[in-house]
This record gives structure tokens, C-alpha cells and sequence, in this order.
């Protein structure tokens, strides 16, 4: 019902298939939808824009306290802008996954944008998917639903491989894939599910099922409360 918090928060590692999941919920249950991983992707952006040293952590930091975003919250239309460029489709260039866990894993940086993740969801009387990495965990841990998005690595891998247009070698994707879950879990952990999380495993289900499996387990917290 429209005026009762929502929150969902979906976590999980790349290829899970939690951004386009996610988006199809909040449109099924018309919530606001907030993508925190183009937060941490348009901050790598910004930083390689001016140069910031990406190991120097008070410059990131700081990068971080004065990224101009703006960032679209609808699951119907997709943008992110930077000091009013729109950098949409930039923040999926090679160049930006090959970076980001470096921003990503800079703890002041993360201090930052989850403090505006968390502003997001309150400005939107806490109706809101939220996916990420840590978001049934720290960003919004109390959150009405929170699940945690798996898959095999066989079928994240071949989630990835399609996305990006089958135009990489299976080594290729494997490298990008895994070594930045790897890096990104060092500072959350988003393989194992913490206390309350419900874990949600899409190997072996298509697009489509896995959207009602969700809507299922947010239908069912709904009855209950
Ligand atoms: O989901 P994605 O691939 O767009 O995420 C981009 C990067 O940001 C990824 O390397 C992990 C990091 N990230 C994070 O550390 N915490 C989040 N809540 C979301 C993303």
C-alpha cells in the first residue's frame, strides 16, 4: 500500500543480474530505484576526469564530498550526470570497471556516498530498491526486505558475456568478473548472506522468474507486518 516504508535492498556480485532485477521490482511494486554501484562508477568517472590519483585516498575522498551527481531514481529512465554531463553510458566503459574497485575500496569515499544513498532513500519516504553491495548490510539494514542475488559463476559469467555484447574472450570476462568481486571483497562482504538476509539463487531460473521470485518474497514480509 502507497504510503507504508518499503524498502527493499537486493546485494549481491557482478553478473548476479541484480541491476536489471532490481528495476523490473521497484516497476512491479512502483517503488524508486536507486543503482549505488553508477554512484561508485561516477565517482571513478570524476576522479579519472581530473586526474585524482586513485591511490591517494584523501584526494578520492575529497572527490567524493564534491562530486556533482545527479542521478535519475526512476526505474523507467536511466541517466547519471556529472557537473551536467551525462555520463550514462561512459560509466560502463572498460575503463571504468577496471578502476572503480579502487574508489570503491577507498573508506572515506564510501563513507560519502553512503551517507547520500541513505539521504536518497529518506527523501523518498523510504519507498525505494536499493542494489548494491552492502546495502542489506550497511546502508540499510533495516530495511523491509533484503535479499542477497546469487548465481553460479558459470551463469554470471554468461549473464556478462551477453550484456556486453558476446564481443569477449570467456578469459577476458572471467578476469574482469572475478577479480573485481575479488578486490570489491575486501571491504564488504557480499558473498555470504548476513542474519535476516534472504538468499534468492538465479542459476537455474530466467529474467522473468526470478523478478516473481522477488515479488514473492516482498509479498510474503507484506502479509506478515
Ligand atoms: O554493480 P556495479 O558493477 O555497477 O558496481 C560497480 C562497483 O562499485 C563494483 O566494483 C562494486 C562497487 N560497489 C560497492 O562497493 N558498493 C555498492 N553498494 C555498490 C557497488
Amino acid at each position: 500500500r502507497a504510503g507504508h516504508p518499503l524498502v527493499v535492498a537486493v546485494d549481491g556480485p557482478s553478473g548476479s543480474g541484480k541491476s536489471s532485477v532490481s528495476k523490473a521490482a521497484a516497476r512491479a511494486l512502483r517503488l524508486a530505484y536507486l543503482d549505488t554501484g553508477a554512484m561508485y562508477r561516477a565517482l571513478t568517472w570524476y576522479c579519472l576526469d581530473r586526474g585524482i590519483d586513485l591511490k591517494d585516498a584523501a584526494a578520492v575522498e575529497n572527490a567524493a564530498e564534491e562530486l556533482p551527481l545527479e542521478q535519475s531514481t526512476s526505474p523507467d529512465a536511466e541517466f547519471v550526470k556529472v557537473g551536467g554531463v551525462d555520463v550514462t553510458e561512459a560509466i560502463r566503459e572498460p575503463r571504468i570497471s577496471e578502476n572503480v574497485s579502487a574508489v570503491a575500496t577507498t573508506l572515506g569515499a564510501r563513507t560519502e556516498l553512503i551517507r547520500r544513498q541513505r539521504e536518497q532513500i529518506e527523501k523518498h519516504r523510504n519507498r525505494m530498491v536499493v542494489e548494491g553491495r552492502d546495502i542489506t548490510t550497511v546502508v540499510a539494514p533495516r530495511a523491509e526486505v533484503r535479499l542477497l542475488l546469487t548465481a553460479s559463476e558459470e551463469a554470471r559469467l554468461r549473464r556478462r558475456g551477453v550484456q556486453l555484447g558476446g564481443t569477449q574472450s570467456k578469459e577476458q570476462l572471467a578476469q574482469q568478473v572475478l577479480e573485481r568481486d575479488k578486490k570489491d571483497s575486501t571491504v564488504v562482504n557480499f558473498t555470504r548472506a548476513a542474519d535476516g538476509v534472504v538468499t534468492l539463487d538465479s542459476s537455474d531460473l530466467d529474467f522473468r522468474q526470478t523478478v516473481d521470485a522477488v515479488l514473492d518474497i516482498v509479498h510474503r514480509v507484506l502479509e506478515h507486518r
